[in-house]
This record gives structure tokens, sequence and C-alpha cells, in this order.
């Protein structure tokens, strides 16, 4: 039952932006920063980095044998690889869920960042600032985010152009769009970061990533740490095993995970370089300011730095929000991608068709989370509103949990004829670290991944 229909991304070049596209998001230039500014700044990043190269990479150069030898969605790789063996086989559907879920609540962060790029554009932000002496940009944000109806436009708005990008294909969709937006991005990211390292918070901002203060280390740092990696490389669900579905057979497997992972890597530090020095430019603001840091913090960081220079207080934000959008988008894409070849290829579903049921169920559940974060809100489950539910059991549960059995599933069941094909090329490529990589398959990221299981279910008090 070869498919032979199905798309390819025709450069090794849209293949690593591609994928970088997926993995660079919100989890780079919002979570990042967040995450890294509640846990200590530079000690959280060494830990974030020994994560990526231990648990990260191994599980993305797994996604990438699994979608690349079986040129199938992610769901009938597992069914391909291990026929008859189901207890592997639900691993692809978690995904699809999780996929499904994340990009529903995703995407409502993804509408606001529309929101602010529509409204630094029209230069509001400057005008919203009053006397300064209010909180206005944080009852802005707390009013606009529980507002019924204008976070739905642009949730609307945001996945309709997901839509458009999915429904044009892989190569004239998905790799083309990501060819113009990823350096888009990159140049933005590296302006911002410049002026960012104008300010006068600059040696502080410096200082707080780069220099580790070891006696921040603890476990839930760790443990931050590592949900933090999977979430940013868009690991654990099966979303780059599709992606490497559309990898031709030259494709450098290694080499594109670590170009992956160091551009991922790359724009989370570039991310911190531009919001901590912006943050420690204004007295009184602080880096552990939390997840409203990028939506109330730095417009009012912006303004105030940037106060004699009108213009460039007018443009930075929107740049900024901008860059947000795009990273965002390149991230739905991809999981719209996962549901979308999922459904088509499992279920024989017309691509089109397809394509029209993932933004019309995602639409629905997305519109869900965002009411639910109006006060008030029925949409409460156990004291959760459904935005922050989904949020934690995809990025606390359902990715870790993925990543531990696509680990396993690699380390203990895929035939080492296969892994020694994909790594080489069919013997075409060398391949040095074979028996570090099955170690770290078989023992590290597993054994890694089930402590933050632990720690989740409270067994394990490591602090
Ligand atoms: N890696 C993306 C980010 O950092 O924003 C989030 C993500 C994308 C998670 C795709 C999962 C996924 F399948």
């Amino acid at each position: 039952m070869e498919k032979n229909n199905r798309g390819k991304f025709a450069s090794k070049l849209g293949v690593i932006l591609a994928s970088a596209g997926s993995a660079v998001g919100l989890g780079n230039i919002w979570r990042f920063p967040t995450e890294a500014g509640e846990n200590g700044g530079a000690a959280f990043i060494l830990i974030y980095i020994c994560c990526i190269i231990l648990f990260g990479l191994p599980v993305m150069i797994a996604e990438f044998m699994i979608g690349r030898n079986t040129n199938a969605d992610a769901s009938t790789a597992f069914k391909k690889l291990a026929p008859g063996k189901i207890q592997w086989h639900w691993i692809g559907p978690l995904g699809v869920v999780a996929g499904m879920m994340i990009f529903s609540f995703y995407s409502v962060v993804a509408g606001w960042t529309l929101n602010y790029t529509v409204q630094a554009g029209l230069n509001r932000f400057n005008h919203m600032a009053g006397n300064g002496t209010e909180n206005v940009f944080g009852n802005y944000f707390s009013n606009f985010i529980a507002d019924p109806i204008w976070p739905t436009i642009y949730l609307t708005a945001f996945i309709l152009l997901t839509h458009y990008v999915v429904a044009k294909g892989i190569e004239k969709g998905i790799e083309r769009f990501s060819k113009i937006m990823m350096p888009t991005l990159f140049i933005l990211l590296l302006v911002l970061a410049g002026f960012a390292l104008t300010t006068q918070g600059a040696a502080e901002g410096l200082s707080f990533l780069f220099k580790p203060d070891f006696s921040k280390i603890n476990s839930d740092v760790i443990l931050s740490a590592m949900g933090q990696a999977f979430f940013s490389l868009s690991i654990g669900l099966g979303c780059l095993c599709t992606y490497a579905s559309y990898f031709r057979p030259n494709v450098n497997l290694t080499k594109t995970a670590i170009s992956v992972a160091g551009i991922d890597t790359f724009v989370a530090i570039v991310s911190g370089l531009i919001i901590f020095p912006a943050v420690f430019s204004v007295p009184g603001m602080e880096p552990s300011e939390g997840p409203s840091l990028v939506f109330v913090a730095l417009p009012n960081i912006f303004r105030i730095v940037f106060a004699d220079y009108p213009i460039v207080a007018y443009i930075l934000p929107f740049l900024f929000y901008f860059l947000l959008v795009l990273a965002s988008l390149t991230s739905t894409i991809s999981m719209h991608e996962l549901v979308t070849a999922y459904l088509h290829e499992r279920h024989h579903i017309s691509r089109q068709k397809a394509t029209y049921i993932v933004t019309t169920v995602c639409l629905v559940f997305g519109i869900l989370c965002s009411l639910s974060l109006g006060s008030g809100s029925v949409l409460n489950i156990g004291g959760m509103s459904l935005f922050d539910l989904f949020d934690y059991l995809t990025a606390k549960w359902m990715l870790p949990l993925g990543g531990l059995f696509i680990a396993l599933f690699t380390g203990w069941q895929l035939e080492r004829k296969i892994i020694w094909e994909e790594l080489t090329n069919k013997g075409q490529l060398s391949f040095y670290g074979f028996k570090v990589f099955m170690f770290l398959m078989k023992f590290v990221a597993p054994v890694g991944i089930l402590l933050i299981f632990l720690d989740q279910l409270n067994i394990l008090s490591f602090s």
C-alpha cells in the first residue's frame, strides 16, 4: 500500500527550515524567557542545553528515522515497523490527540500575538500608556484575554492562515512558506537583539543569561528544563516524524537534527538577549514576571526605554509581535500537518477534506479554550480553565509520555539494521557514535523522562 503521491520537501534547506520552523515558536520566544526568568537564568540555560543534547537530540533523530523509513504518517509508521505489536500502536494516535490539543490552546496565544501586532501597528501602546502610574498594560492584557469576541476573531484568523498554508501541500505550502518566514524571523530577531543590547540593562541582562549561579540548580529547575526541551523541539508527538516522512533518501538525519536543535536553542537564547536587557533597563521590573512578561512588561519597556525616540518606540514592538506571529505560524502549520496526514493516510479521507476537518475541530476547541479564560467561565475542569488544562496535559504528560515510548521503541524494538540504514543513508554516510546513540535511546532518555513523570506524580520529591 505504498503511497506514491505523497509530497516531498524539494531541498535540504527546505527540510531544515521547515523542521526548525516547527521547533521555533512561542516556546522559544515566550515560554523560554519565562522559564529561564523564573528558574534563575544562566543555571537553567545550562541544564536546558544538557537536556537538549541528552534527550532532545536522540528522540528527534529517532522521530526522523521512523518517519523517513516508513514514508507514512506518525500513526501508520509504528504499525508498519512493529506489525502485530499493538502495545506500540497507540503512540501515533496519542501524538495526534496531543497535536490537536496543542494546536487549540497554542492558537489562542498566537491570536494574542496577532492582536498585539495590529495594536502596535496602530501605535495604540504609546497612546495607551497614560501617566505611567497604573498598570495599564496589565489591565489591557487581562481585559483582552477575558473578552469573548476579539480573541476569538484573532484566533480564527490565525487558524485560517495555518489552514491556507497546509492546504497548499508540502512543497508549495509548508516548504515555500518556511523558506520565506524563517529567514525573516532570523533577521528580525537579530535586529531586535541589537537594539536590546544598546539599552542600559544590557550588562545586567547578559550576566543574568550567561553567568550561572550554581546554587540556583535544584530538581525543579532540572525538571522544568527537561519539559521545556520537549516542548521547544516539538518532539514526543510524532510531529517531526510526519515531517521526516517527506524527507528524501539523501537527507542526513543526524546533521538535520543537530541543525534544528542548534537553531532552536540559538533562537531561545537570542530571545533571552532581547527580553532580559530590556527588563533590566526598567527599575522595578523583574525577570521572573512570568507568562505576562511578553504581553505586559514588554510594551511598557519599549515605551520607557525608547521614550526619546518615538519612531523606535513605535517600530520595535511591531517588529517583535510580528516575529511572534511568524514563529507561531511555522509551528501551528506542523501541528496541523501532523493531524491532517493522519486522517488522510490512516483513515483514507481526502487530503482536502482532512484539512477542513482539522481546521474546524481545532477552531471549536480553540474558541472553547479562549472562552475558558473569561471571568466566571463554566469551561473549567477541576479548577483549571480548559486552556490551562490542555497546556498542562500536553506539555507535562502527553509529550514526555510520547517521548518515553519513542525512545523505548527505538532502543528496544526497532531493528538495528533499520537504525543503521537510516543513520548512514544505507551505508553512504559514516556514523561514529552508534553505540552512544543506542545507549542514549535505551537508557538515558527513558530514565530521564521517567523522572519527569515521577515528579509530576509527586512520587519523587527531590526538593
Ligand atoms: N516547538 C513549538 C514551540 O516551541 O513553540 C511548539 C510545538 C510545535 C509543540 C509543534 C509541538 C508541536 F508538535
